[in-house]
């Protein structure tokens, strides 16, 4: 096991020692997060209430915001029937408070709670939501956006966030819990049937009301345990301005196949509505068929301005350690397995072993470096172990016949290749999607000690064996 009861004790003088410091954590009024159940309804134009599973009775839970450099404490209280921890995925905290369940701390007992002490050294668009059975508690609705504001924020007439997901609804209403079923771990993990936005049914007639002329800067976080989405914006041409919180060069989305945004992604993007008052456009997602998920609908306002404005878009960048290609260390990562990967996908207590050996006798259904993780994977050795400081390429090469939203904790790397073709602008992630059997290479420096998680979020893929731990030391 990688966390000792000593390091526990060890974290907690450290905490002790930061809060006797003059900008003392016990100066920060703390934030309570309440995990537990309660009803929900979901589609405004019907009686139904579903049971959901969410943070303080909100679905999403609520809009954390907070200025970059602030410091921030969080009181979870689990009121739930399981064990659990919350995790601030985009957020570069210290191990310890990253929420990670026998990692960097003893999972949340019912009825139990945890503090999380943070600060914020990067603006941006980031989200919390637990790391333990999170294959059943962020589907079950536990997510949240975490908004951290530049410290000269751009100029927009409107800040607007979406979050997106999904549920698997019965006909009655109610969620259909059979969550982590061996067949969706191995294929593409477990999709709803119902898309939602801000925690409501998406395609139930709503509309975003826009005006004419008007400035928006759009936050997506893509919440979702297993939905990509594609999205495409009738009538308009957003720009993206940041990808996972990180500002990137103003760029047009893409149109051909829409925005891609894989689970745990985000994507600011600043749109402005040059339609005329009055009229309506939809955004819709194009990943499976054409859904139509919101409008832009222009109100009969007269134009606030009759050419978009002329304000600069793009965000100061956050001071990210940058990594060197030239002396950077070499590491690669090859994933197997899935139903329509390759049979055999490595080892299993030093035996070769089938993929419907690995579904059948361990409920697993993926490998990284050919090697399987048991259910415990959290116990087990790292697969990398970096120096602190090392700057590092790591090559990930996707054997499987799926795609992987691969994400980091604790560091954000640059995307430096698709293949063997280098990336156009070298974007800054925490989220990367691996396109089935192809390969990416990531580029960052290991300088934020600890044991970090380094998974798919495809959350079933994560507890089917794509998950494993890097170690910075
Ligand atoms: Cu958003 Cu390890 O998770
Ligand atoms: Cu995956």
């Amino acid at each position: 096991m990688s966390v000792t009861r000593r390091d526990f004790l060890k974290a907690g003088t450290a905490a002790a020692l930061a809060a006797s410091g003059p900008r003392a954590s016990g100066q920060v009024k703390p934030v309570a997060l309440h995990m537990g159940a309660f009803d929900q309804r979901l589609d405004p134009a019907s009686p139904v209430r579903t049971r959901v599973w969410g943070f303080n009775a909100a679905l999403p839970g609520p809009v954390l915001r907070y200025r970059k450099g602030e410091r921030a404490r969080i009181v979870v209280a689990n009121q739930l029937p399981q064990e659990t921890t919350v995790h601030w995925h985009g957020v570069r905290v210290p191990n310890a408070m990253d929420g990670v369940p026998h990692v960097t701390q003893h999972p949340i007992a019912p009825g139990a709670r945890f503090e999380y002490a943070l600060s914020f050294p990067d603006s941006g668009t980031f989200w919390y939501h637990p790391h333990q059975n999170s294959f059943e508690q962020v589907p079950r609705g536990l997510y949240g956006a975490l908004i951290v504001e530049e410290e000269k924020p751009i100029e927009v007439d409107r800040d607007e966030l979406w979050v997106l997901s999904d549920m698997k609804l019965a006909p009655d209403g109610q969620q259909v819990e059979d969550f982590g079923r061996i067949l969706e771990v191995a294929t593409d993990g477990r999709i709803g049937n119902q898309i939602l936005l801000n925690g409501t049914a998406a395609g139930s007639g709503r509309a975003t009301a826009v005006r004419s002329g008007e400035r928006l800067r759009l936050r997506l976080i893509n919440a979702a345990c297993a939905r990509g989405f594609r999205l495409a914006f009738a009538g308009h041409r957003p720009l993206v301005i940041a990808y996972d919180g990180q500002g990137t060069t103003p760029h047009p989305a893409p149109t051909a196949g829409g925005l891609v945004l894989g689970p745990g992604m985000r994507a600011d993007l600043v749109i402005d509505c040059m339609q005329r008052p009055g009229e309506s456009f939809a955004v819709s997602d194009v990943d499976r068929g054409t859904n139509v998920i919101a409008r832009l609908a222009y109100s009969q306002e007269r134009p606030l301005r009759g050419l978009p404005s002329e304000a600069p878009v793009a965000l100061a960048p956050n001071q990210l350690p940058e990594p060197d290609l030239r002396s950077a260390t070499r590491h690669e990562i090859v994933f197997q397995g899935g139903l329509r990967g390759a049979p055999l996908i490595g080892l299993i207590d030093g035996k070769p072993t089938t993929i419907q050996e690995l579904m059948q006798k361990h409920a697993l259904a993926w490998t990284m470096n050919r090697t399987a993780q048991h259910e415990h994977a959290l116990m087990h050795e790292p697969f990398l172990r970096l120096k602190r400081g090392e700057h590092v390429v790591l090559r990930m090469v996707n054997e499987t016949g799926y795609w992987h939203p691969m994400h980091l904790h604790g560091h954000f790397f640059r995307v430096v290749a698709l293949g063997d073709k280098p990336t156009l602008r070298r974007d800054w992630r925490d989220t990367a999607i691996m396109a089935p059997r192809g390969s990416l290479d990531i580029a960052f420096v290991a300088d934020n000690p600890g044991v970090w998680m380094f998974h798919c979020h495809i959350l079933d893929h994560a507890v089917g064996g794509m998950m494993g731990t890097i170690a910075v030391e």
